[in-house]
């Protein structure tokens, strides 16, 4: 039985985890003085060896994501954290922002030293104003703590950090979207190549990352490479934090390593609430496709999810029971993902908003089971042919519901509107 592996939740429980004290009481602020004493190189090895991949969705590998920016170049270099989370399920980096923001900048001290940053960028999505205040709170305090600024602890190393505030798009998520967003542009992404590493933020070398996969840093300083690696799976290392969300008895984040299943989180959180079965599932967030109660046991680490035919994006796990329609949840995610498009490329504007045409006449019983080939259809031609993976998100939860649940969709048609009874679905009570 795997356990959880409280790390960057273990001091959320304490009333004053947020604060630089709170930080500092628990070991806070000790890996940047290790790391400020070594050479930025030897740290960006330490955190290519502790294989930490990015845990904003791709999984890309942070340490070589590091190692692509080019040095000596003359231009300024950037370090810029994304904390815009918005996919739907999502909601792991902006408790951790509440609970433990200077994990998150002394993440952003140590990172920026190893890519020769002087600047950094913290943004984070508009809505949460909550969370940007504390955030801006504890950099204010870092500063005053002499974390920031100029020769910080000493050592010659200086550094600014900026916390920006979006306006609340899902697509300035996407990281040359949100570049574009950070210069004061309307964010929509930008062509690759070149890609942020050559000419990022205001045309310099650039490293995006997650707040979790920032936060992740300092732990790895101080414990060493080993022991994150020695957590996880082979290609999958370390720990992350699994968001339980939905018909759960005990919903919230459990914090575990890589390769745990949902199996045993769900043992861990009480189970499905009382009384109801498992019915959907998603492993990342809604741009993740749906599994069902056969995936209980696929160990939730990149490679397996991916063999399982979905992705683990970013261990949103939003949880389903059997009386929740699967098209009225898959419809709410297109309306989301149609009203988020930029409407930069033609397949995702168009596709998108046909899709949710579509739903909604099907999910009131008006189709046949054509109309299951033209949804498939429509997002084939959205899938692998759009300018962002915004698109592509668009298509999972149509391929996956018709996939796994097509007797569904046909029972509409046969009912003539939804066969859920909607005194017994939380999802229509909770939605008329
Ligand atoms: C539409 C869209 C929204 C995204 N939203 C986020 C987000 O809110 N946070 C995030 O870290 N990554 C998001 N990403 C992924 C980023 O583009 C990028 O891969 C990530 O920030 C890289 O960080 P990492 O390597 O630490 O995971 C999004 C991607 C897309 C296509
Ligand atoms: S895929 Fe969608 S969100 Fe991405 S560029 Fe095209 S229209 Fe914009």
């Amino acid at each position: 039985m795997t356990t959880l592996t409280p790390i960057l939740t273990k001091t959320w429980d304490q009333a004053d985890s947020f604060t630089l004290e709170g930080y500092e009481r628990s070991g806070g602020y000790q890996a940047v003085r290790t790391a400020l004493g070594m050479a930025p190189d030897d740290i960006v090895q330490a955190v290519k060896d502790s294989g930490l991949r990015g845990r904003g969705g791709a999984g890309f590998p942070t340490g070589m994501k590091w190692s692509f920016i080019p040095q000596g170049t003359g231009k300024a270099n950037y370090l810029v954290v994304n904390a815009d989370e918005s996919e739907p399920g999502t909601c792991k980096d902006i408790p951790l922002m509440m609970a433990n923001p200077h994990v998150l900048v002394e993440g952003v001290i140590i990172s920026a030293f190893a890519i020769r940053a002087n600047h950094a960028f913290i943004y984070i999505r508009g809505e949460v104003l909550h969370v940007i205040r504390r955030v801006q709170q504890a950099v204010a305090d870092a500063y005053a703590a002499g974390y920031l600024g100029t020769n910080i602890l000493g050592s010659g190393f200086d550094l600014e950090v900026v916390v920006h505030s979006g306006a609340g798009a899902y697509i300035c998520g996407e990281e040359t979207a949100l570049l574009d967003s950070l210069e004061g542009y309307r964010g929509q992404p930008r062509l690759k190549p070149p890609f942020p590493a050559v000419a990022g933020l205001y045309g310099g070398p650039t490293v995006i990352n997650n707040v979790e996969s920032i936060a992740s840093v300092p732990s790895i300083i101080a414990n060493g490479a080993d022991w994150f690696a020695s957590m996880g799976t082979e290609k999958s290392k370390g720990f992350g934090i699994f968001s339980l969300s939905g018909h759960v008895t005990r919903p919230g984040q459990y914090e575990a390593p890589l390769g745990i299943t949902l199996r045993e989180l769900l043992k861990m959180a009480g189970g499905i609430r009382a009384g109801h079965q498992l019915k959907f599932w998603t492993p990342g967030g809604s741009s993740t496709p749906i599994l069902t109660p056969e995936h209980l046991d696929v160990p939730l680490d990149f490679e397996s999810v991916g063999a399982a035919g979905s992705m683990l994006g970013t261990r949103a796990l939003q949880i389903f029971d059997e009386t929740t329609c699967v098209l009225r949840a898959v419809l709410r995610w297109t309306e989301f993902y149609a009203h988020e498009s930029c409407g930069k490329c033609t397949p995702c504007r168009e596709g998108t908003y046909w899709l949710k045409q579509m739903l909604a006449r099907l999910e009131k019983g008006q189709g046949s089971e054509e109309d299951l080939t033209t949804l498939n259809d429509i997002a084939d031609n959205i899938l692998g042919r759009s300018f962002c993976a915004l698109g592509d998100g668009a298509t999972s939860p149509i391929h996956s519901s018709i996939k796994n649940f097509r007797d569904e969709y046909l029972q509409h048609f046969e009912h003539g509107g939804c066969p859920f009874d909607p005194a017994k679905s939380t999802i229509w009570a909770g939605a008329q």
